[in-house]
């Protein structure tokens, strides 16, 4: 080995935490730098949907134990709009589900075992530049306990999420596409934002609630019995000043058609803008980006952790092929695998945001095609199924 480690990993969530624990499994070695604290990544509240091949993932390389206990099973989801109500039944129509289970939990999950098998997670230590990534031995220069450091190692992994320093070290993105050399970004930004809470209320619906109203969408989750996760759709430039919890109860209780929900304790709330993003490709030389550090989805889909968990999957695969043979094949293809489910997600999570948000600038004309597509959804068992098959995670590697 040269250098401090094998794989320098940047960031601690799903992504950079999963890619550590799967080189553990094959003996190669990582250190994972991390800037905040671990208090504070436990605490994180984000997505909550896990697709059957991230539950098969956390269950077969032994970080699933608690999901399994405490996750929820869900078959299906309901359609809510102009006073209709469809369950779309993804397990008739796929044969899947989704396990229903806060992305702090996987993180929580994946820290304890990572640090159960002696792993190198780094807390406060937020790295500053990636160095060297086209010769052999690249470097993260970092800043821990205000001091600067450098981690030296084999490979980079860029899990640093969407405001990371992974893909700043990558060549300036060119105006076009077809001029070779430095990656492209592909992005979209929507009119509006994502108001998110978590509250101590019992969830009123026993599966996920997804709602198109006139005045917006609004999306009924959970993460226990007594706990709920709640998001409403406000202006991208909405703060949550102009959100008093008795307005946001009110908005949720008319746009998702259920005046009997109870309000409760709200314990984390915040403001989420909708993006897309796509950087192509995803790697360079010895740096490898995963996750939100390569690719941004509306939260719409639910696709953004499962997308992370299923780059570092291939990622992990091409680094233990090289370290096993020195074969660059897979770490050469890995962008190329990834992309093709990512452009997936891109497409479908687009396409459900698009389908179920009021676009401030739309006209009535909008609002009826809207309208025309869900009853669509909730009566042909083709459009069923294309939601149902995307929702649960669609393999595009058939
Ligand atoms: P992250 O989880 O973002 O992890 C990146 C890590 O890198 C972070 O811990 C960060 O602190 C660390 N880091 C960043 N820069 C540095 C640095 N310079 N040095 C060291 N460490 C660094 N998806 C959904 O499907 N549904 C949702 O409801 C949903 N809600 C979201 C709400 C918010 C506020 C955000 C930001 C995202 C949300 N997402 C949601 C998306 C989903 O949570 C992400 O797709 C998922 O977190 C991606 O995992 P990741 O490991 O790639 O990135
Ligand atoms: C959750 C988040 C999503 O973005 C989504 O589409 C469904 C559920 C959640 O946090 O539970």
């Amino acid at each position: 080995m040269s250098g401090e480690t094998q794989v320098g990993i940047i960031g601690a969530g799903p992504a950079g935490l999963m890619l550590s624990h799967l080189l553990h499994r094959e003996g190669i070695a990582s250190i994972v730098l991390e800037r905040r604290s671990r208090d504070y990544v436990e605490r994180r509240v984000r997505a909550g949907v896990l697709e059957q091949a991230s539950t098969d993932l956390l269950a077969a390389t032994g970080v699933g134990e608690r999901m399994t206990r405490e996750g929820l099973v869900h078959d299906g989801i309901k359609l809510r709009f102009a006073g209709e109500e469809h369950r779309i039944d993804f397990r008739r129509l796929t044969g899947q589900g989704i396990t229903v289970y806060g992305q702090q939990e996987v993180v929580k999950d994946l820290i304890s075992q990572r640090l159960a098998d002696g792993g190198d997670v780094r807390f406060e230590a937020e790295a500053t530049a990636v160095e060297g990534i086209d010769d052999d031995h690249p470097s993260i220069a970092y800043r821990r306990d205000g001091e600067p450091a450098t981690l030296d190692c084999e490979f980079v992994a860029g899990c640093d999420g969407s405001h990371g320093v992974a893909r700043a070290s990558f060549p300036p993105p060119l105006a076009g596409e077809g001029q070779g050399g430095g990656p492209r970004v592909y992005e979209r930004s929507y009119p509006f934002s994502w108001l998110g809470i978590l509250a101590k209320t019992p969830p009123a619906s026993n599966e996920l609630i997804y709602a198109y109203h006139e005045r917006g969408f609004a999306l009924h989750s959970m993460r226990s019995p007594e706990i709920s996760r709640l998001y409403l759709q406000v202006a991208a430039d909405d703060t949550m000043d102009g959100w008093p919890e008795e307005r946001i109860w009110d908005e949720l209780r008319l746009r998702l058609a259920e005046p009997e929900l109870r309000a409760g304790e709200i314990i984390e709330d915040g403001i989420t803008p909708m993006r897309s993003e796509v950087i192509e490709p995803m790697q360079r030389g010895r740096l490898f980006l995963a996750g939100d550090a390569a690719h941004i989805v509306p939260a719409t889909g639910a696709k953004g952790m499962n997308l992370a968990l299923a780059d570092v999957k291939v990622l992990a695969e091409a680094l233990t092929a090289w370290y096993r043979s020195t074969s660059r094949d897979l770490l050469d293809g890995y962008s190329d695998r990834c992309l093709r489910r990512v452009w997936r997600a891109e497409q479908f999570s687009a396409w459900m945001t698009a389908l179920l948000h009021r676009d401030p600038a739309g006209d009535p004309f909008e609002h009826k095609l809207r309208l025309s597509y869900l009853r669509y959804i909730a009566t042909s068992t083709a459009a069923a199924t294309t939601l149902a098959e995307n929702y649960v995670g669609f393999d595009t590697a058939k």
